[in-house]
């Protein structure tokens, strides 16, 4: 999708946000501080559900129990993408060396709200971006915020990880980023209430919450793909290298939950 460009509007961090409650995981508070977590109403319903919005990079994304409440550490997904971009909004800090090509193709795997793939499409008015994600009603949701936002639609297709580009449906990006399901049931610093309301099918994932980041790697590796930008908890990050080492890809960035690496 080709978007219209919008200036810029940064949200304010996680850090300065009261809603955020006490440490629950070592991981988090070993890297963070204070995690984030969402803000409930008197319902139990978290407030983004109750509002019908969550603000992510400064634009306001419809949200209902379908899809994941976009989170602040997902933001650094998109600053990465920008970096890689050439592109920086830092008031006189010279902008990153451009290592994609002017008008890349960018694939948002499980896209959910579709909060990355929209918002990579303002940023990046060059880019052309596919959006994929393998629930039909999270789609629904993601094509409804890209025609509120002005971004085409028509490129947010459901797919199992990267089948759709296997079968040609989908160009090979230049670039993959992904915000996939990365929580294991077996943490037991988890709380599995605080994550009820939100689907079950955006948060879990099998082999310590690595088996479809480690899907991905494979699927990427087997195209060729040259840049992914991953998102997962900062305990799964040694093992995320590790794997995508053996598959040619080298760690580039480490940026709060988000991994960017380079096949080489
Ligand atoms: C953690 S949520 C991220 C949503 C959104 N990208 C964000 O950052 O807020 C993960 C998304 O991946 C989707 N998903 C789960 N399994 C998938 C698969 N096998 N292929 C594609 N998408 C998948 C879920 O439906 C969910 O929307």
């Amino acid at each position: 999708m080709n978007a219209s460009s919008k200036k810029p509007k940064k949200s304010i961090r996680r850090r300065d946000l009261p809603e955020y409650l006490p440490p629950s995981n070592p991981c988090f508070v070993k890297h963070f501080g204070t995690p984030f977590q969402t803000r409930r109403s008197s319902t139990n319903l978290p407030k983004a559900y109750v509002d019908g919005f969550q603000n992510f990079y400064g634009r306001d994304f419809i949200v209902t129990p379908d899809v994941l409440i976009p989170r602040p550490e997902t933001e650094q997904i998109i600053d990465t993408v920008l970096s890689l971009a050439g592109q920086q909004y830092l008031p006189g800090v010279k902008p990153p060396k451009r290592q994609l090509p002017r008008s890349p193709v960018i694939l948002d795997v499980g896209t959910g709200s579709g909060c990355i793939a929209i918002t990579l499409a303002l940023e990046i008015p060059e880019a052309t971006i596919y959006a994929t994600d393998v629930s039909e009603s999270a789609l629904r949701i993601a094509t409804k915020n890209a025609t509120k936002q002005g971004v085409n639609p028509h490129n947010f297709i459901i797919s199992h990880l990267l089948d759709k580009v296997k079968g040609k449906q989908i160009p090979t990006p230049d670039i993959i980023v992904a915000n996939l399901p990365y929580v294991d049931l077996e943490w037991d610093w988890l709380d599995k209430t605080a994550l009820s309301k939100e689907p079950s099918i955006a948060l879990y994932a099998d082999d310590h919450g690595l088996a479809l980041i480690k899907q991905l790697i494979d699927q990427a590796s087997e195209l060729q793909i040259k840049y992914l930008v991953l998102e997962a908890d900062p305990c799964q990050h040694n093992s995320i290298v590790n794997y995508a080492t053996t598959h040619g890809y080298n760690q580039t960035s480490i940026n709060g939950f988000i991994l960017s690496f380079h096949h080489s």
